[in-house]
């Protein structure tokens, strides 16, 4: 069953945790993965060298509704001062229970700026950001980190974990691959294990979280506090009750192609609504949505290409309505 897990001094209401995905778990995603299970967000990613700059971009990453709580925010950075600047500027256009760092993320303009999953070569550095914004933000603070950046040595990472608590850390998020395997490639369930023997803060385990069956093997197989759900929510936001139900009773429930259809649909009614960008952005932002959700069913893959070539919200609207008739038809024969 879910559980609840204190971070500092807040009572985190699940354990079962939608990941923050830059460029897919935005205020429409959030609200589908909300309104399917999920009991706690993060805000994109936010880059603390552009908050700083006054770029327009975070403007677009901080939008939320009433409904969209809780939500946790998290900063990338590779300097501990810009880091500080960046929060407070942050806390003063959100309110947030805590603030995470983010010590995992691979691409390649992240690690040039000596951030991202780069602080995992840079302890020191990885310290001071940790001890410099626990000791002067009202707040929590976390870290997400991955178990090494071209190998692993479960020791030598166990000891970062346990450094990161030290430093002033209230929980930390693991991604259980290393920054060469990107997302590709096992998990290592041993690695989040020993960081979790090593600390007395909360644990999360990430990696792989595909399927409910997964989630419980996160949990078993590692001994951490909870998970973080990431590719296993895109068009498929049923994962967290699904992950509910299989850790409450052993069973979920299959998700029939026209319960897809709809919800893919309130999707991307929640895009058209929220997001505000250009439109050909936004046509491009959906149709990677709709991609997303037609898997799993006989022609689906001629479908997505249809879905490429859609010209407008409608022409895709129209396209998702002629599926939903044919498996109707299908259906009913
Ligand atoms: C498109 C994409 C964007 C991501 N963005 C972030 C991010 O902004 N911050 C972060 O900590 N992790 C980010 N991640 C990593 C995920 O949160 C998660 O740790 C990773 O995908 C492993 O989980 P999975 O194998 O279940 O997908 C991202 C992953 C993907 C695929």
């Amino acid at each position: 069953m879910s559980r609840s897990v204190k971070i500092g001094s807040y009572k985190l209401p699940t354990n079962i945790l939608l990941a923050p995905l830059s460029g897919v778990s935005d205020l429409a995603f959030r609200l589908i993965s909300r309104e399917h299970g999920a009991r706690f967000a993060f805000y994109e990613m936010i880059d603390a060298n552009a908050l700083v700059n006054h770029s327009r971009t975070n403007e677009l990453l901080l939008a939320t509704t009433p409904k969209d709580k809780p939500l946790a925010a998290q900063l990338v950075g590779g300097n501990d001062e810009v880091m500080l600047k960046a929060a407070q500027m942050l806390l003063k256009l959100v309110k947030v229970p805590f603030l995470d760092i983010n010590a995992a993320c691979p691409v390649k303009k992240m690690i040039q700026k000596y951030s991202g999953a780069n602080l995992l070569r840079q302890p020191d550095m990885l310290s001071r950001i940790i001890t410099r914004l626990s000791a002067e933000l009202p707040l929590p603070i976390t870290v997400k980190l991955r178990i090494g950046y071209h190998k692993t040595d479960i020791k030598e990472f166990a000891q970062l974990a346990k450094r990161c608590e030290k430093s002033g850390a209230s929980a930390l998020f693991i991604h259980g691959r290393t920054k060469a395997q990107l997302y590709a490639g096992d998990v290592d369930y041993q690695a989040i294990k020993a960081a979790k023997e090593a600390v007395g803060i909360p644990v999360f385990g990430s990696g792989n979280v595909m399927t409910p069956e997964l989630a419980k093997r996160m949990l078993d197989d590692t001994g951490c506090d909870g998970v973080m759900v990431a590719r296993g929510a895109f068009g498929f936001p049923w994962i967290f009750e699904q992950i509910d139900d299989y850790l409450k009773t052993g069973h979920y429930r299959v998700i029939p192609l026209a319960e897809r259809l709809k919800v893919l649909k309130r999707h991307l009614a929640y895009t058209d609504k929220y997001k505000k960008i250009r439109p050909g952005a936004k046509l491009g932002w959906m149709r990677k949505e709709a991609i997303w959700y037609l898997k799993g069913f006989p022609g689906a893959a001629e479908l997505r290409g249809k879905v490429g070539a859609t010209q407008s919200y409608q022409e895709l609207l129209e396209l998702i309505e002629d599926v939903g008739q044919n498996c109707n038809t299908a259906d009913n024969s």
